[in-house]
């Protein structure tokens, strides 16, 4: 981790959760969080689209903050089934993932319409988790850093700023799989990223790069004392409130 910046764990529920399991988890999480004021990690839930709202709602107070999964790129109109960054930031939403290789593959999104989602996050006041990885043959062939620079380049907007924006660098094959690059893997992406942002992004050296791909109890450790990492994006283990409360312990210090 970066010492003087702020770790992140934020928890991609995906396409998980009805009311009753899933807001006995935000609940669960903001109870913990309430009774710990000075916790150091930021904690970001990303529940679907369906219980955001009452997942603000339970939240409310504790430090337990609440994100999107996706966000369309224009405020309003005639997108049928799409939800508008402004549409989160009026619910109560802090965050939006943005360019998830799920929606990469499943809504074929490219580069440029992450790059339209995350400015539509900024223009909402909302901070954009931005997703960026290889494929598994992308990694075999030593292809790992091209890809996830042009993925940078082409998905980070001018407005993008340390404070609104954290990088999660998610190899796709890592994702689900229980796979994770090894931790010498990790650090030489996270090393290229940060550099590159420092390129790209004023300031951006003190953005916050989160790792994600199969994280979780017992490796988050490993992972978070991993140079330039500065939290990870959790998605299967951020669905069970103990698991993932001791991942945000382990980036507590
Ligand atoms: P996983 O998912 O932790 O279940 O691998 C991470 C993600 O897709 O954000």
């Amino acid at each position: 981790m970066t010492p003087s910046v702020r770790p992140l764990i934020a928890g991609n529920w995906k396409m998980n959760g009805l009311k009753g399991d899933g807001l006995a988890l935000v609940k669960a999480l903001a109870d913990k969080a309430a009774t710990r004021p000075d916790l150091r990690p930021e904690i970001v839930l990303c529940p679907p689209a369906t219980l955001l709202a009452l997942a603000v709602q339970l939240a409310g107070s504790s430090g337990v903050k609440v994100g999107g999964q996706d966000c369309h790129a224009q405020a309003k109109g005639a997108h049928t089934g799409d939800i508008s960054a402004e549409m989160l930031a009026d619910l109560g939403c802090s965050h939006v993932i943005v360019g998830h290789s799920e929606r990469r593959e499943d809504h074929k999104e490219g580069n440029l319409t992450v790059r339209a989602k995350a400015e539509a996050a900024h223009r909402a006041g909302l901070t954009a988790i931005l997703c960026l990885g290889e494929s598994a043959e992308e990694r075999e062939g030593g292809k790992t850093l091209d890809r996830v620079g042009r993925q940078l380049d082409f998905c980070l907007p001018r407005s993008a700023t340390p404070a609104n924006t954290v990088i999660a660098y998610e190899p796709i094959w890592a994702i689900g799989s229980g796979r994770i690059p090894t931790l010498d893997e990790v650090a030489e992406v996270h090393k290229f990223l940060r550099g590159r942002l420092g390129e790209r992004m004023k300031d951006g050296a003190a953005a916050r790069i989160l790792y994600g791909g199969s994280a979780k109890p017992a490796n988050a450790g490993e992972l978070l004392g991993v140079k330039d990492v500065d939290g990870l994006l959790v998605g299967g283990a951020s669905l069970q409130a103990e698991g993932f409360w001791q991942m945000i312990e382990a980036a507590a210090g």
